[in-house]
């Protein structure tokens, strides 16, 4: 089975999980934006949801396909939280912590997927690692300003940092730029990631640092596809 058959396998049994009604949490990457895709048939089918978009991407693919979007505020607002998320991820580990944000996205996802009731991860099975920090570097959105000496702090902690710069097209060779006008250091952590708790706290507790590319204890599900295309449920 190709890449396209095993995505729309995943993308038809992840967004059975959606009902009528629901608003949902919209990820970003291409696993999700299958799923995106797949709701908004069911919506060219009668399926009445609305959706958080992670990024200006999603934002535009889930308008083109048909969904209404509302605001992150207006789900604050209304004191109640989003139905339903999900989103894809670059590595899962067998108590769901994540890594995520090779696409940039990983500091709105991380807002959308702490204002679900229920948060749900896409992914093909390669995605499947015993320890984070194994498969790529983690992302680290810092601000742009003193980028540099930011990344000295990192490095400081064990981190190795390398700038994300844009590959193609008008921009190439450029700093990558995220939604929110920061830049991205992809750190190589030497070894696998000890303890995803710690290292977050302490990527947090980073001057500079605007967010960091650890999920733990974040999803209640990993939907995965196999590569004949059948997909398993596992649960947090
Ligand atoms: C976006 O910033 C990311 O967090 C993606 O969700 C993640 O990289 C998975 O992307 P793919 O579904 O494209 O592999």
């Amino acid at each position: 089975m190709d890449d396209g058959e095993r995505l729309a396998a995943l993308a038809r049994r992840a967004a059975d999980e959606v009902r009528s009604g629901m608003t949902l949490g919209l990820g970003s990457g291409s696993t999700a934006e299958a799923v995106i895709r797949e709701l908004g048939r069911r919506v060219g089918d009668g399926l009445t949801v609305r959706g958080v978009p992670s990024s200006e991407r999603t934002a535009t693919l889930a308008r083109d396909v048909g969904i209404n979007l509302i605001e992150l505020d207006e789900v604050a607002a209304s004191g109640r939280p989003l139905d339903l998320g999900f989103d894809g991820a670059d590595e899962i580990d067998p108590r769901l912590n994540l890594t995520k944000g090779r696409g940039g996205a990983l500091v709105r996802e991380k807002l959308v997927a702490l204002s679900c009731a229920r948060w749900l991860i896409v992914a093909a099975e390669e995605k499947l690692v015993e320890r984070l920090g194994t498969r790529m570097p983690l992302p680290v959105e810092v601000i742009a300003f003193g980028w540099r000496t930011t990344a000295l702090r990192l490095t400081a902690q064990g981190l190795e940092p390398t700038l994300r710069m844009v590959a193609g097209g008008a921009r190439d060779g450029a700093p990558f730029t995220t939604d929110g006008g920061n830049v991205i250091l992809d750190c190589t952590t030497g070894s696998p990631i000890e303890d995803p708790g710690d290292l977050a706290a302490a990527l947090k507790a980073t001057t500079g640092v605007v967010d960091h590319g650890l999920f733990a204890g974040m999803a209640d599900r990993a939907l995965v596809v196999d590569h004949a295309g059948h997909v398993r449920a596992l649960d947090r």
